[in-house]
């Protein structure tokens, strides 16, 4: 198993500004004591490299030095150093191990100790030596113990410079300095935790591949499939990914072939440093179906077609033997579906057996050292759980359910396989229930959260990240790559730290406005997570309960205003940047809850005769084309040079696959100049979507002849108060005032003007001072009056009942308020651990606060605990109802939706217990069958839709009063978010009622 190690420490975290992200610092901006200058007064130091390195290192070498100019100004001279060669200066020596005469030179010079890196996969040293170079008394040596060592090395001190990995790609700019110096004791890293860490390339469609088109080719395109992905984009792409410290591609395939799109890819990934795989479908180096509709012979069918199929595979091994490559085996339909219903586990080995073969005959017999992955994608993995075998060495690749959730983690009988296991993780996504590849939606706390059992679960021979277009999704590539670069420097304490140095990196911004941006990305991404906007409509959010769509819009719009604020307070160069990674996917995301919303609204008035109803039509319009106006922003920026790069339609959406354009939801429109039969005046209480007067089939059963609107509060109700909206029923414009039967309810305002310019007011009503009241149920009547001219009055009575419950002095904890107790499973009374594992909160996860789970993840021996036995929760809490006086109350656990990461016997599970009574065993996902998912997982209102899984545990014989519930731990990886006790209120909504009043 590969485990980073920090092989030396040098932090001069106050002389450096922030241009990393986790990395050791070893650069700094001005002169200090053992230092040595990169660029000082004008002058830059010389750097050598050695003629016999691998060219992917001279390449990187001329990157760093091309660097070293974008920050400085200053160009430093790049040398294949000889004999010969004077040095004038205190030079930079840069060379690979094992590879370069000169480092071999220097180290033999200098005895530099380079034992920490030798022979290690990837690593890196640099550090100042002495006397390293006939007349050079210092010198900073930058030493690879490989290729990609010696390149990452480069590219961690150009980031630290201060050029962002994302320079090209994302725009952001380099700050200028005119002193660099890097520290004597230099940086280093050892083999990174994941051996391959790579990305895909995928649904490329509509947005990458068209922007590729303009931009890389003249229209037209030499690939045989019309493909735009040629070597300059791809050579863009292969810079990037080693700057984020990447190193292995699945390249585009939707209508392209890596290999034949242009015969300089794979030459060229070989030499930047990129090892080249290809995705899970597509075996042995070729790009399936494409190159096989274009080259192979006869049907893909191997029992029919068995050596044309094999003659196929030969010549994808033959032409990729010269470069580093990771090889897919297995055999897949075309067009990501099953082979076919003869196909069988029998099949399947025989393929993965003739497969070794042509490995045997191109490579010579020892193809164990050439890394080769067999992906357990869906219906692959039920022939792995039925007993298909595959050889040790190869890799098996585990694949998350494409929503972020890993679908089986390596079993302890399974983590000593020579070629271990490796994950297959999304952010990007084609498919059911619907996709989602237009805009960020994936939350890094989530992403660390998963990845992060991989590693203990030592799934870390190779993890690729589905990343589609690439953009918008810069940040959450760049988290996962840095993963699976250093596991050990990340944990649900500093994933914010992640994102603040992140934001200092690509806008130089204080460490106070990258707070501020922590705060923008982490709720961005919640939002968009709690439902992907792709499976957002109009009703999403209740319009009527826990004011769930106001609260929505309420917090997008203070997002928008934080964001733009930032955006603003940038200068003209840091702009396009922030742009792209954070203020567009704000403004968009919000936007799209804005249409929605605000259609829902629109609908729900039309069928309450509120004249309002027509303004919210023209703003759903307004929103919508504003829509397009952020795409047209995007594509806009700096001369065009992101033109379609958003094209992706993501509005209206008939089923999963994306629409053919972008649709605004259905409109209504009331008839403006004609009055409601019911008159003047539309009367509508909070939670209800009824109207009075005049008949509504939302008032009661019957729809009609109901009886007058009723609303009630108790002193724990989380708003404090309830609304009624007084709205226009038509053109005629009128006064209205608001009164109460009883002094104790406060009414604001009790009076205004309704009309066709303002039509809508909203009355809030309120209790003065709950001590007045008696206990129990107090009853008042609220007559709301409309007076207009030429008709008679029109009178609304609104029926309001506040129940005045008593608290026990002494109590603590959380307190049901209208007949809910609603609390963030972080926000617990107590929390026990056992045998050294306990409760831990993920900050940022979820839908609403956080998340929590248990840490360490192999802890008790990774045994399940039995029921009511294992680390526990604790939630205080005082009812003073139950459901229909019945004595039962419900609890809602929403628990993230992941998988089963243990045993198959040992499915996930938690215990809920109430008072010390019996535990309750939840096991809350249903097992799929063989390499399916399991019920209730799909569909509009499954679990990966709504990003949660409600957990139901009924208790009988409750009375009210003071209880404690208390969940337990019986496996592990389990997430909890949010606890809902029904004791009779609990009204509709996406997220459940907000947290109840807590008394500390
Ligand atoms: C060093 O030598 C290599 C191999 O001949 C060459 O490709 C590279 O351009 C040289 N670098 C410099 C800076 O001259």
């Amino acid at each position: 198993m590969l485990r980073a190690t920090i092989l030396a420490t040098s932090v001069c975290a106050l002389l450096t500004g922030v241009h990393a992200i986790g990395q050791d610092a070893c650069v700094v901006f001005k002169s200090a004591p053992a230092t040595l200058p990169v660029v000082s007064k004008g002058k830059a130091s010389p750097i050598l490299t050695s003629e016999d390195d691998w060219p992917g290192v001279q390449l990187a070498a001329s990157n760093f030095a091309a660097d070293i100019q974008r920050v400085t100004g200053v160009k430093p001279a790049l040398t294949n150093f000889t004999a010969s060669t004077s040095v004038k200066s205190t030079p930079i020596i840069v060379g690979t191990l094992g590879k370069s005469s000169l480092i071999a030179q220097v180290v033999n010079a200098t005895q530099l100790d380079v034992s920490s890196i030798q022979g290690k996969w990837e690593s890196f040293l640099a550090r100042e030596v002495t006397n390293p170079l006939p007349g050079v008394d210092r010198a900073y040596v930058i030493i690879g113990a490989d290729k990609r060592g010696t390149i990452f090395a480069l590219y961690d001190h150009s980031e630290q410079f201060g050029v962002s990995p994302w320079y090209w790609w994302a725009d952001v700019p380099t700050v200028k300095r005119s002193e660099l110096f890097v520290t004597a004791n230099g940086c280093s890293h050892g083999s990174p935790t994941v051996k391959y860490r790579g990305i895909f390339i995928n649904d490329e469609q509509p947005a990458l591949q068209s922007w590729a088109l303009e931009k890389f080719t003249n229209g037209t395109t030499t690939s045989p499939l019309g493909s735009p992905f040629n070597h300059l984009f791809y050579t863009k792409l292969f810079e990037l990914m080693l700057r984020i410290k990447a190193n292995y591609l699945w390249p585009a395939m939707w209508g392209s072939a890596f290999a034949i799109d242009d015969n300089q890819n794979q030459f060229l990934a070989d030499m930047y440093g990129v090892v080249m795989g290809t995705s899970h479908q597509e075996p042995m180096m070729r790009s399936t179906p494409n190159e096989f509709s274009l080259y192979g012979k006869g049907t893909w069918d191997y029992v029919g077609n068995t050596q044309n199929i094999k003659d196929y595979w030969l010549a994808g091994a033959q032409r990729a033997k010269p470069f580093e490559s990771v090889y897919t085996l297995g055999m897949r339909g075309f067009g990501d579906l099953p082979l076919s219903e003869e196909t069988n586990i029998q099949l399947l080995q025989q393929v993965v057996a003739d497969q070794a073969d042509i490995l045997k005959s191109v490579y010579g017999t020892d193809i164990e050292s050439i890394p080769q992955i067999w992906t357990l994608y869906k219906e692959v993995e039920g022939y792995y759980d039925a007993g298909m075998k595959v050889p040790d060495y190869v890799t098996l690749l585990w694949a998350d359910d494409n929503w972020g959730n890993i679908r089986r983690f390596p079993l302890a009988s399974e983590r000593s396989r020579s070629g271990g296991a490796g994950v297959y993780y999304h952010v990007d996504y084609v498919g059911d229930p619907r996709d989602y590849k237009w805009i960020t939606s994936s939350q890094i706390p989530k992403i660390y959260e998963q990845m992060s059992i991989a590693v203990d679960r030592e799934a870390t021979r190779l993890w690729i990240l589905n990343v589609g277009d690439l953009k918008p999704y810069e940040r959450e590539t760049e988290f996962f790559i840095s993963l699976g670069w250093n596991a050990t420097r990340w944990s649900p304490d500093n994933l914010n730290t992640y994102v603040s140095s992140w934001a200092q990196r690509e806008f130089a911004v204080s460490p106070t406005v990258a707070n501020t941006l922590v705060d923008i990305l982490g709720n961005l991404t919640r939002f968009n997570a709690r439902r992907k906007p792709e499976l957002l409509n109009t009703t999403t959010y209740s319009l009527i309960n826990y004011r769930e769509a106001e609260s929505v819009l309420a917090s997008w719009a203070t997002l928008k205003d934080v964001s733009t604020k930032v955006y603003n307070s940038l200068s003209a160069s840091t702009k396009p940047a922030f742009f792209q990674l954070v203020h567009h996917p704000v403004l968009a995301s919000a936007n799209i809850a804005n249409i929605l919303v605000t259609a829902g609204m629109n609908n729900m008035r039309a069928s309450q005769a509120r004249l309002s109803t027509n303004a919210l039509a023209d703003q759903a319009e307004k929103y919508f084309e504003q829509d397009f106006d952020l795409e047209d922003q995007y594509h806009s920026l700096l001369d065009g040079k992101w033109n379609h790069m958003m094209d992706q339609t993501h509005l209206g959406y008939y089923y999963w696959q994306q629409p053919m354009t972008n649709t605004m939801p259905a409109v209504n429109r009331v008839q403006a100049r004609k009055q409601a039969l019911a008159g003047v005046m539309r009367i509508v209480p909070e939670g209800t979507l009824g109207a009075w007067p005049g008949d509504n089939s939302n008032q009661c059963a019957q729809g009609y002849n109901c009886p007058p609107p009723s609303l009630s509060l108790d002193p724990f109700s989380p708003f404090g108060n309830r609304y009624i909206d007084v709205g226009a029923g038509g053109p005629v414009p009128f006064t209205f005032t608001a009164t109460s039967s009883e002094p104790w309810l406060v009414l604001s305002p009790a009076q205004g003007s309704i009309s066709p310019k303002s039509p809508e007011q909203r009355v809030f009503a309120s209790v003065r001072d709950w001590s007045q009241l008696s206990d129990g149920a107090n009853m008042a009547t609220i007559t709301f009056t409309a007076t207009a001219a030429k008709q008679p009055p029109l009178r609304v009575n609104v029926v309001f009942t506040a129940t005045k419950h008593n608290l026990p002095g002494d109590f603590k904890g959380f307190v049901e308020g209208s007949g809910a107790i609603s609390m963030e499973a972080a926000h617990a009374t107590r929390n026990t651990p056992v045998n050294g594992v306990a409760w831990k909160e993920l900050p940022g996860y979820g839908r609403t606060l956080s998340g929590v789970s248990t840490f360490p993840r192999l802890g008790n021996d990774e045994a399940s605990f039995p029921a009511g036995a294992g680390p526990s929760l604790e939630y205080d809490f005082y009812a003073f109802n139950t459901i229909a006086n019945s004595g039962n109350i419900t609890v809602t656990t929403y628990a993230a939706p992941s998988w089963n990461a243990g045993e198959k016997d040992r499915p996930l599970a938690f215990a809920v217990q109430l008072d010390g009574g019996a535990a309750q065993t939840q096991q809350f996902i249903p097992r799929p069958a063989p390499g399916g998912l399991p019920a209730g997982w799909g569909g509009p209102d499954g679990f990966v839709a709504n990003g949660v899984v409600s957990v139901v545990t009924r208790f009988g014989g409750v009375s009210p009063g003071k209880h404690t519930l208390k969940i337990s731990a019986m496996e592990p990886t389990v997430v909890l978010q949010k606890i809902v006790i029904n004791t009779g209120g609990v009204q509709p909504s996406y997220l459940g009622p907000p947290e109840s009043v807590v008394i500390r």
